[in-house]
């Protein structure tokens, strides 16, 4: 990393205090004196003249070093190194013509510097302080500080700043409270795995970091606050994808005397504010999709809408066919899905077999793949189907000339997954994708629960506080598969950007919930006691959401990764290369929490 060179070690104080500041300099201020400090950017050697571009938060400008002004500051000037701390005096000029920079908003100006200082010498960056830095994230998350110099990294901070005030206006605007809720706490179930505490005055005990403030939310509404709102850290020990991190935040509500639409109406006018901070339009009226029809069309319940590329199943086309893997495939209880690509027809067979590589790699067979001409429909399997067939899968798909059909047969969820990875690449391929493109959906109609087929139970698609429709409430222990819940989530370009519902206020039901979830009383009482007691003492009807402020910055900054919208996020590993977390910890201190640790 290079000898940090010399700098003043005896004092801490600078002398040359800041009058200015180096994005805001302009030619209304040519010919003042002025003082800047920031960091070397980059410097140049010109035939006796040194240039430095020089940069602070507000942006960057050019300092010009001529030994005619100032030889002894020239003289230093030699030994400037990118990320130097330095304090620079000197007078605003208008550039001379010809060198005009008209990328850079300071571009018609320059400092003709009279003095400077070395404020803080620096090592040798490990990467440059630019746009499209090559540098393995692992590296740039190790010198995060470096990092976040970077220009794209810190506006995307600057914005998160700017649309959780915005946020914070608009709700404080319709009269709700912030209150914080504890991180020492109990678990709360919202479907991973809690990082624990252990309890050093209570051995043996620990506390679940919280997953999302659910229960304390609940419990605020129910003591009288009935708008509550809190910017929330929530700790989730899960694996880690490109939109999750172990610690994240939620713009976490909850309301009393609320339904539905009163929730939906809040948040989309709250994503309309969001969205308007970054410069970025939320398209209302937001089209509303019931899981459902979200399966169906999309094979998954956070679609991504902003391209059709729609699914349709084939089973009744294809009831009586003698084609075998179709066949084989029904006999098993499995399922023929399809993905129409309009306009698929222009992909070429090599593209199709990339595809089929895919779907193969992922476990399936393989596709079967149908193009639409003028003349009828292509296919390498055209010749084992007949034409009723045929043409009741061409009605059915909806296929026009020039679309294409992507086929896959087998289990229904394993088609499903297929198929939806295949969308996202034929979209990508097609150019489906525009830049900036907003489609918000909210999904509704949610069942209420499901059935795990390894822990042999039902679970909740939300979570247990989740309220069934009234219809519903009266078969959720004869018929819990066709119990819906009051559930709804909003999606938002495929990504899932928040989920609520409106929650059970009785205890009597909530009591049922948990046993119809297979959770004994005894269990139940020692997990949940305190909120089915709450809701004895006059709980409100109440309902409210809980939208991922990471994952939104990240949608309206166009950026692929929640950790850029993160100062300091962890990597995929759940490790953060700059602190070292997680470390090693004393051992005095584990047996003063009663702990041992033992490895296989
Ligand atoms: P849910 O579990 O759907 O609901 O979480 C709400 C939103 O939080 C975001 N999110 C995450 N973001 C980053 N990393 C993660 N690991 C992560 N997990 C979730 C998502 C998600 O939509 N208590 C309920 C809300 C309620 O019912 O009011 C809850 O937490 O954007």
């Amino acid at each position: 990393m290079g000898d940090a060179g010399s700098g003043d070690a005896e004092r801490l104080t600078y002398r040359l205090k800041r009058t200015a500041h180096c994005g805001m300099v302009s030619l209304d201020q040519e010919g003042s004196e002025i003082i800047l400090n920031g960091w070397v950017a980059r410097r140049r050697d010109h035939g006796g003249l040194i240039f430095v571009d020089l940069r602070d938060e507000s942006g960057i400008i050019q300092i010009v070093f001529d030994p005619r002004i100032s030889s002894e500051a020239h003289r230093t000037a030699e030994d400037l190194r990118p990320e130097f701390v330095i304090a620079v005096s000197g007078s605003v000029r208008k550039r001379p013509p010809g060198t005009e920079n008209p990328s850079m908003p300071t571009g018609q100006v320059e400092v003709a510097a009279s003095g400077i200082e070395v404020i803080n010498p620096s090592l040798t960056p490990p990467f440059e302080v630019k746009q499209d830095v090559r540098a393995d994230e692992k590296v740039r998350l190790r010198y995060r500080y470096i990092d976040l110099r970077r220009e794209e990294i810190h506006e995307c901070l600057k914005l998160r700043h700017r649309i959780t005030k915005a946020i914070r206006d608009y709700l404080d605007g319709l009269g709700f409270t912030e209150i914080e809720t504890p991180h020492l706490t109990k678990s709360t179930p919202e479907g991973a795995r809690d990082f624990l505490v252990p309890s050093r005055i209570q051995p043996g005990r620990f506390y679940a970091l919280p997953q999302s403030p659910q229960l304390f939310k609940q419990t605020l509404v129910i003591s009288g606050f009935e708008k509550y709102y809190q910017i929330a850290k929530c700790f989730r020990d899960e694996d880690l994808r490109a939109d999750r991190q172990p610690e994240f935040t939620q713009i976490d509500i909850e309301m009393a005397f609320v339904n539905e639409e009163d929730v939906i109406a809040l948040v989309d006018g709250m994503l309309e504010v969001a969205f308007n901070v970054a410069g970025k339009t939320y398209p209302r009226p937001v089209v509303r999709m019931s899981y459902d029809e979200a399966l169906e069309n999309y094979g998954t319940d956070r679609p991504d809408t902003r391209f059709g590329c729609r699914m349709v199943s084939l089973d009744k086309c294809f009831e009586d066919t003698e084609f075998r893997i179709f066949q084989e495939a029904l006999k098993r209880g499995g399922a023929i899905r399809g993905l129409k690509v309009e306009g698929g027809g222009r992909m070429t067979r090599s593209e199709f077999d990339s595809l089929n590589r895919v779907a193969q790699e992922m476990g399936a067979q393989g596709i079967v793949w149908f193009v639409k001409t003028s003349e009828g429909l292509n296919s390498p399997v055209a010749k084992f189907l007949s034409i009723t067939e045929i043409k009741n899968l061409v009605e059915r798909a909806g296929l026009e000339e020039g679309d294409s059909l992507i086929v896959i047969a087998g289990p229904r969820n394993m088609c499903d997954e297929v198929l939806l990875q295949l969308r996202a690449q034929t979209a990508q391929k097609l150019g489906l994708l525009r830049e900036g493109d907003f489609s918000p959906v909210w999904i509704l109609d949610f069942p209420l629960l499901e059935y795990d087929e390894t822990e042999r139970r039902y679970k909740t698609l939300h979570h247990p506080f989740t309220s069934p429709t009234d219809d519903s409430l009266r078969i959720i222990e004869e018929n819990p598969l066709q119990a819906r819940a009051r559930a709804y989530d909003i999606v938002i370009n495929g990504i899932e950007m928040g989920g609520g519902s409106i929650r059970i206020h009785k205890s009597e039901v909530q009591e049922r919930m948990f046993r119809v979830l297979g959770i004994t009383p005894a269990e139940y009482e020692a997990k949940f006691g305190f909120l089915l007691e709450a809701l004895r003492y006059g709980a409100p009807p109440h309902g409210g959401i809980a939208l991922g402020l990471d994952r939104l910055v990240m949608l309206v900054a166009g950026r692929e990764t929640i950790r850029d919208t993160i100062a300091f996020p962890k990597t995929q590993s759940a490790t953060c290369p700059l602190t070292g977390a997680p470390d090693e910890v004393d051992p005095a201190q584990l047996k003063e929490l009663y702990i041992r640790t033992e490895f296989e």
